[in-house]
């Protein structure tokens, strides 16, 4: 058998021939950018997220610079990021000029509240939680601290659509929210795509206005802007895909019930045993285990793909290198390993892939045996 980890071309028959009627609508139509499928995503958004209003733009990382530029951003300024997420976070910050100030994960890699609250507060604007692998941080008590401080939230939430704590979505918390719609996302475009959410009105129409060229109507440019608007084409593709979304998380969710059954006597394996949950959004099914890079092999030789969210922490990153230590961080970077979750697999294959992983536990000495 060979499973990818993700494979994009198992889309569906059914919903790749809506894709192409989608398509084959708007070469007649004639409009690739702005027009009437970019309004139905943003209202679409907005209201699958319960939140006033959506700005779309071009993909997550641009969310977050701009972001980042709403709030005036720039040199003098420091910005907290936890150590481990996916390069653009960090990377945005480095782009305004602004100092990056890292801080450790808690065990399931989300930002650790206690560390952060110990940070140093001079020049401190804003801080940046990662909902990372469709989980959702401790965002009450952040943003109670962070209001208490004076401190900005801009919520990466690329890897947390739908995910919800209470009754409001991961976005819908801090002062902003940035969200992709990368293709491998659990709401993924066929190309890059991306979203803002600006609590404070007046934020969200120099949001819109920033993507695009500063300017509210055409020729009339009242602040500093850039081109960074959603493909329309996209638009209209995320607007078929969002229908689908929900019956997809059950999916997940069911192959990750499937997972955490067939795996749960493995001593040596820390499962997400929360994933099912309802606040979550199941993105990415990440066990971790000190044998991860020996487990990945045997997988791979086996025609089962893994991925690796992520092999190094950023303040290990060239660019970004700080000398400072983030034990949980770094310990998730070097034992965290996805296993493949998308709602084009099958139970068999799951189940096929369980087995390789018991198989592989069972061959090893015995601190790391099956219970
Ligand atoms: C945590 C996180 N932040 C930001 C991004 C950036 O999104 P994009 O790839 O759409 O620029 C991604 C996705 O790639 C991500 O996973």
């Amino acid at each position: 058998m060979n499973i990818p980890f993700l494979d994009l071309k198992r889309i569906p028959v059914g919903i790749q021939n809506e894709l192409v009627r989608t398509f084959r609508r708007m070469l007649e139509e004639g409009v690739f950018s702005g027009g009437k499928e970019v309004n139905l995503f943003e209202n679409n958004i907005a209201s699958y997220l319960n939140i006033p209003d959506f700005v779309s733009c071009s993909n997550g990382t641009d969310a977050l610079e701009i972001a980042l530029r709403l709030l005036n951003i720039g040199p003098g300024d420091k910005v907290a990021v936890p150590a481990l997420t996916w390069v653009s976070t960090a990377e945005v910050v480095k782009l305004t000029g602004a100092e990056l100030v890292f801080v450790d994960t808690d065990q399931d890699g989300l930002i650790d509240l206690d560390k952060l609250i110990e940070l140093p507060l001079d020049h401190l604007k804003a801080v940046i939680p990662v909902h990372l692998y469709g989980q959702i941080a401790a965002m009450e008590k952040l943003c109670k601290w962070s209001k208490e401080k004076g401190i900005k939230v801009i919520e990466d939430a690329a890897q947390s659509f739908g995910a919800k704590l209470g009754n409001k979505a991961s976005g819908a918390w801090g002062d902003i929210g940035c969200f992709s719609f990368y293709p491998t996302k659990n709401l993924g475009a066929l190309g890059e795509a991306g979203g803002i959410f600006c609590k404070d009105e007046e934020l969200m129409l120099r949001a819109r206005q920033m993507i695009n060229h500063g300017q509210s109507y055409r020729d009339k440019h009242e602040i500093l802007g850039k081109n960074a608007r959603i493909d329309s084409i996209q638009a209209a593709f995320l607007n078929v895909m969002l229908n689908y979304f929900d019956q997809w998380q059950i999916q997940r969710k069911e192959l990750a019930k499937i997972y955490l059954e067939e795996l749960s006597e493995i001593k040596a394996l820390k499962l997400p045993l929360n994933c099912l949950q309802s606040q979550h959004s199941l993105h990415l099914f990440t066990l971790q285990t000190p044998l991860r890079d020996e487990l990945r092999a045997i997988l791979l030789e086996n025609g089962i793909g893994t991925a690796v969210h992520y092999p190094q922490i950023i303040p290990k990153m060239k660019p970004y290198h700080d000398g400072k230590s983030y034990p949980n961080a770094q310990k998730i970077s070097q034992q965290t390993l996805s296993l493949p979750l998308n709602p084009f697999l099958t139970k068999k294959e799951v189940l096929y892939i369980s087995r390789f992983i018991r198989e592989f536990f069972k061959n090893q000495k015995t601190s790391f045996a099956i219970l």
